[in-house]
C-alpha cells in the first residue's frame, strides 16, 4: 500500500510500487486529466507537480511518491481562476488539447517558482513540452500575460492556495 497526498487529500493505492504513477492515476484513482503521450519522459503530457516540482508520472514509480505531495491538474480551481487557466482562455491556448494538461502544470511550476520569466526562462522552463500542435507561441504569450497580470494586481500564484479554495 503506498500512501501519499493527491491534490490536498491523504490517498491510500494497493499497487505494485513499480507502477508509474501516471497508470495509478488514471487507471485506478479515476484522474485522467494528466495524458500519456510517449512513456519515457520526452513528451511531458504526463507533467505533475510532486511537492511543487514538475515532474514526468509515466516514469515516476508509486514507491517514489510515497508521502509527497502530488498535485494533478485536476488540483487547479474548478473555476478556472487561476492566472495562468485564466490566460489560457484568454489566448484560446489548446488546439487539439491533447498536450495542454502538462503545459500548464509546467507553466504553473513556472510561475510560482518565477513570477517574472524573460522569454529565456519560458524556454527553458518550457521546452520538455511538446505540443504537436504547434501552440508555442500562443503558451508564452499566455504565460506573459499571466505574469503581468498578476504583478498588477497581486494575485497570489499559489497553486496550494488556490487548490485549498476550489470546491
Ligand atoms: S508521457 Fe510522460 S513524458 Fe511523455
Ligand atoms: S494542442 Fe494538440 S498537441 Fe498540443
Amino acid at each position: 500500500m503506498i500512501s501519499f497526498t493527491l491534490n490536498d487529500k491523504p490517498i491510500k493505492v494497493d499497487a505494485d510500487p513499480k507502477m508509474p504513477l501516471l497508470w495509478a492515476l488514471r487507471d485506478l484513482l479515476d484522474m485522467t486529466g494528466t495524458k500519456y503521450g510517449c512513456g519515457i519522459a520526452q513528451c511531458g503530457a504526463c507533467t505533475v507537480h510532486m511537492d511543487g516540482t514538475p515532474i514526468r508520472s509515466c516514469v515516476m514509480p508509486l514507491a517514489t511518491i510515497a508521502g509527497k505531495n502530488i498535485t494533478t491538474i485536476e488540483g487547479l480551481p474548478s473555476d478556472a481562476s487561476h492566472p495562468i487557466q485564466q490566460a489560457w482562455l484568454e489566448h484560446n491556448v489548446p488546439q487539439c488539447g491533447y498536450c495542454q494538461s502538462g503545459q500548464i502544470m509546467s507553466a504553473v511550476a513556472l510561475l510560482e517558482s518565477n513570477p517574472n520569466p524573460d522569454d529565456a526562462a519560458i524556454d527553458d522552463a518550457m521546452q520538455g513540452n511538446i505540443c504537436r500542435c504547434g501552440t508555442y507561441p500562443r503558451i508564452k504569450a499566455a504565460i506573459k500575460d499571466a505574469a503581468k497580470n498578476v504583478s498588477t494586481t497581486n494575485v497570489d500564484f499559489s497553486l496550494a492556495k488556490n487548490a485549498g479554495e476550489k470546491a
